[in-house]
């Protein structure tokens, strides 16, 4: 199965990671529970009997609720969407190229997108931060927006600048595997605490929960409200579903550009431990050989 992107394009998702994490998954699996889903890129490449997704960002499950109810009628979606484009007139490159972007490539070298659209989604933030009930309007915002992601300030209103970013053929080719997906698969969705989410399921034999918290020692937005306590608490749970005789997998980082999480590496000891070639790898980044990036199971692995 050929990898595919989630059209939430999450920052830190687990795409690129997936031909090596899916190695170390249980052949055959039940319920997949993603426990800390983002943009659900480890589902969309897993193989299983059902899902379900839980974050404890509302808005992140607003938008998976939102995109499981509209891509599975996708040209449907794609029409409600396009209208979208034009009323706010943002730039669609996947369908024609905007008269004036050579031009603006000369001039604006890395900032071309978002010098064309900054109008535009200005007005289209205006309005979704007006009535926040209009998740089209969100998603259209996470496409056009800095680096796609979403972000609110303490009042609540979506505050993120206009990206060098726009619609372009990645975008529906994403929503199109979205859309397959939640046609063949209808994940259920949760948006509770990690720890609740866990200990409120009924496990049945083939059964995996997969974990991709925060990190605790990287930058990231959603990092923010992660803490030791956080920490110690899931690996209780963890403890917790091993003593239930569930099978887990957790993807985590134990080193990082000079710090170590060694609440996870001592707790990890018992467990199989599997050392992941890099998602910090960055050609713009020497200090890369100071991060770990690790995969802990209960699930015995032939590799
Ligand atoms: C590393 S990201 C997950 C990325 C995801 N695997 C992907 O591929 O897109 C971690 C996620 O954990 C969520 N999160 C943070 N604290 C949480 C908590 N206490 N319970 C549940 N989810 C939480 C964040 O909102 C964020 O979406």
């Amino acid at each position: 199965m050929d990898k595919v992107r989630s059209p939430l394009f999450y920052v830190g998702d687990k795409y690129k990671l997936m031909p090596q994490l899916s190695t170390m998954f249980p052949t055959e699996i039940n319920t997949f529970y993603d426990v800390f889903v983002g943009g659900g890129s480890v589902s969309l490449n897993t193989q299983a009997k059902h899902y379900q997704f839980n974050d404890f960002d509302s808005n992140i499950m607003a938008l998976h609720e939102y995109l499981l109810g509209h891509t599975q009628d996708l040209d449907a979606f794609l029409a409600d969407m396009y209208e979208r484009i034009d009323k706010y007139g943002l730039t669609h490159s996947e369908v024609r190229v905007h008269p004036q972007l050579a031009k603006f490539k000369e001039q604006y070298k890395k900032t071309y997108f978002a010098k064309l659209n900054k109008n535009s989604y200005m007005k289209l933030r205006d309005e979704y931060n007006q009535d926040k009930s209009q998740i089209a309007l969100l998603y259209l915002l996470l496409v056009y927006g800095f680096n796609h992601m979403t972000r609110f300030n303490a009042s609540g209103l979506f505050n993120l600048p206009v990206g060098n970013v726009d619609w372009n053929k990645n975008v529906t080719r994403a929503l199109k595997h979205y859309g397959d997906f939640a046609t063949i698969n209808q994940p259920q969705l949760f948006n509770e605490d990690f720890e609740e989410f866990i200990k409120s399921r009924e496990y049945q034999p083939g059964d995996f929960v997969y974990l991709d918290p925060p990190y605790l020692i990287t930058a990231s937005a959603y990092n923010q409200s992660w803490g030791e306590e956080e920490e110690l608490r899931l690996y209780a749970t963890i403890d917790w579903l091993t003593n239930q005789g569930v099978q887990w997998g957790l993807s985590n980082v134990v080193d990082h550009k000079g710090r170590h999480n060694d609440i996870l590496n001592s707790w990890m000891v018992p467990y199989d431990v599997h050392e992941i070639s890099s998602n910090y790898i960055s050609r713009f980044d020497n200090t890369i050989k100071d991060s770990k990036e690790v995969y802990v199971t209960n699930v015995s692995t032939k590799i």
